[in-house]
This record gives C-alpha cells, sequence and structure tokens, in this order.
C-alpha cells in the first residue's frame, strides 16, 4: 500500500516496489481537506494520477491498482484496509508518502493553518498506521514506512508548522516501533532533502527572491547540499525498498539528503 502516490516521490516508490515484483495498491486523492498546501488549492487530481500510474505500470506487466482515499478521513482510510481485509492477497508494506507544505512566517500565521498543515502530514500518518497494524500482524509481519523530512530534523524559517509535523512524524515512528515490534512489524521513517516535485515548485514561489528566476533560486538552493546534487524521486525509492525488506531496522529515521543534516 502506497497512499500519496499518485506522483512525486510516491509514485517513484510505487514504481520500485511493482518492479520488485510486490502487487501495489496505489492510494491518492482529488480533493484536499483544506487549502493551506503547497497546491494552494482543495484540488488535487491526486487519484487522477494514481489511476493513469496504475494503468501504464500495469501495461507493462506491473500489478498496479489503483484506490481514492483522503489520508486524513478515518472512515476513508478504514474502508481502503477494510477493503484488503477479504482479499486473497496479505499486506506486507505500507508506505505513508503523502505531505502537504505551506509557507508562513509564526507571525503571520493563522491558527487554522498551523493545524491544518500539522493534520495534512501527521493525521493520516497515524490513521493508516492504526488501520494497517492489525492487517500486518495477520500477514506474520511487515513494514510501515512513514514520510518525515530534511524538516524533521533541523528547523526552517518559515514552514514551522511543517517542521513541527515532521519531527512529529519520527516521534510517532518510533514510538509504534516500540509497540509492534514483537509482532514482526518494523517502523521507520524517511527523510529526504530537496526533491524538485509539486512541493518544490510551490516553496520556489514563495522563497524566490527578487530579481531572480525560480531557476535561479533552485540552484541558489543546491550550496546547501554538501554533495552539490539534489536528490531525485528514485533516490528516496531505493530507500523504500530497502526498509520494506531490511528485516533488523526499526524504529529508525533515515535521510536521503546529500548530507544536509550531517
Ligand atoms: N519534495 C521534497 O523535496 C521533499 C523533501 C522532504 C520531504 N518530502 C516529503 O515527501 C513526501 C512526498 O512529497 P512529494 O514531494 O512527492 O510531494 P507531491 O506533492 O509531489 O506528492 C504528494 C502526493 O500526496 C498526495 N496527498 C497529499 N495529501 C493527501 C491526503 N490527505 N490523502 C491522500 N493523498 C494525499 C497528493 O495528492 C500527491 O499526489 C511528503 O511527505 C513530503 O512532505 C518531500
Amino acid at each position: 500500500m502506497v497512499i500519496g502516490g499518485g506522483r512525486g516521490i510516491g509514485a517513484a516508490a510505487v514504481e520500485a516496489l511493482a518492479r520488485q515484483d510486490a502487487t501495489v495498491v496505489v492510494a491518492d486523492t482529488d480533493r484536499l481537506p483544506s487549502a493551506f498546501n503547497h497546491y494552494r488549492s482543495t484540488r488535487v487530481s491526486g487519484f487522477a494520477d494514481a489511476q493513469k500510474l496504475a494503468a501504464r505500470l500495469s501495461e507493462a506487466g506491473l500489478r498496479v491498482t489503483a484506490a481514492e482515499v483522503d489520508a486524513t478521513d478515518e472512515a476513508a482510510v478504514r474502508e481502503l484496509y477494510g477493503s484488503l481485509a477479504g482479499g486473497p492477497g496479505r499486506l506486507d508494506v505500507v508506505v505513508n508518502a503523502f505531505g502537504v507544505t505551506h509557507v508562513s512566517p509564526v507571525e503571520q500565521m493563522e491558527l487554522t493553518e498551523f493545524q491544518q498543515v500539522v493534520s495534512g502530514n501527521l493525521d493520516g500518518v497515524f490513521l493508516s498506521s492504526k488501520h494497517a497494524v492489525p492487517l500486518l500482524r495477520d500477514s506474520g509481519g511487515g513494514s510501515i514506512i512513514n514520510f518525515s523530512s530534511v524538516s524533521g530534523r533541523s528547523g526552517f524559517a518559515k514552514v514551522a508548522h511543517y517542521c513541527a509535523a515532521k519531527f512529529g512524524v519520527i516521534g510517532f515512528s518510533s514510538s509504534l516501533a516500540l509497540e509492534v515490534a514483537r509482532d514482526g512489524i518494523r517502523v521507520n521513517a524517511i527523510c529526504p532533502g530537496m526533491i524538485r516535485t509539486n512541493m518544490w515548485s510551490y516553496l520556489l514561489s514563495a522563497f524566490v527572491r527578487p530579481g531572480e528566476t525560480e531557476d535561479e533560486c533552485w540552484e541558489r538552493m543546491r550550496t546547501m547540499i554538501p554533495q552539490r546534487e539534489f536528490q531525485t524521486p528514485e533516490d528516496i525509492a531505493e530507500l523504500v525498498v530497502f526498509l520494506a525488506t531490511a528485516k533488523k531496522v526499526t524504529g529508525q529515521a533515515i535521510s536521503v539528503d546529500g548530507g544536509m543534516t550531517a
């Protein structure tokens, strides 16, 4: 199960897992609960993209189906996992790859914005994990992979709500790892650095300096990375595949950030 897999990093994780012979459900949503996100809209067409991805990968002979879910909606998440419960397969791996960000200095941030950015990143991690654990236990164990960020390791100005949530994803993941360790269920967090997905398209528009183009702004960001190379969705997907199968790795937060948080 890859939630938030319609595009960006999640889509690369779907393809990488499917190429490892997994049967993948790619779940996403066309409508977010709030417009405080990097799409600046509640309309995101994530499910439409998930359907296109599933069709493209199925044509290539891989086993991928699309499902619609808003990860912050408990009834929808319960139904998503419930739909697997009676099926022929078993649940082995859950990737919670959704996330939202928004840019505001704390002094100008409304409480609703703070709450909705925190909720958009954290509620789904909780709900998806909560409803996946019984199925993973029935499978004899498995792997939950939650998406934190370089912003879960270090503060960044104007995204305090996003950082609060991404630090939270790490705390949640290590706590759950302790609860379910003896059931053979592993829980880890991935902390990507900078990948030019929709999220960074928005961040560039917010961080661009007067007289600078967005491409020039992106090049300026490169100086924050010791390796001086941006990561790609495929770089992050490599770690997803590793964490899906690494039997003794649990309760960890692992960065793929070119040394940004070294
Ligand atoms: N792009 C980066 O540089 C970067 C860096 C660090 C961490 N991350 C994290 O990686 C993850 C993936 O980000 P991305 O860059 O691929 O973003 P993206 O916007 O390209 O993709 C996110 C996907 O999640 C879906 N989504 C969002 N909220 C959802 C919800 N409530 N229910 C279901 N689906 C939902 C969106 O529809 C979209 O398809 C996020 O957790 C993000 O915070 C990204």
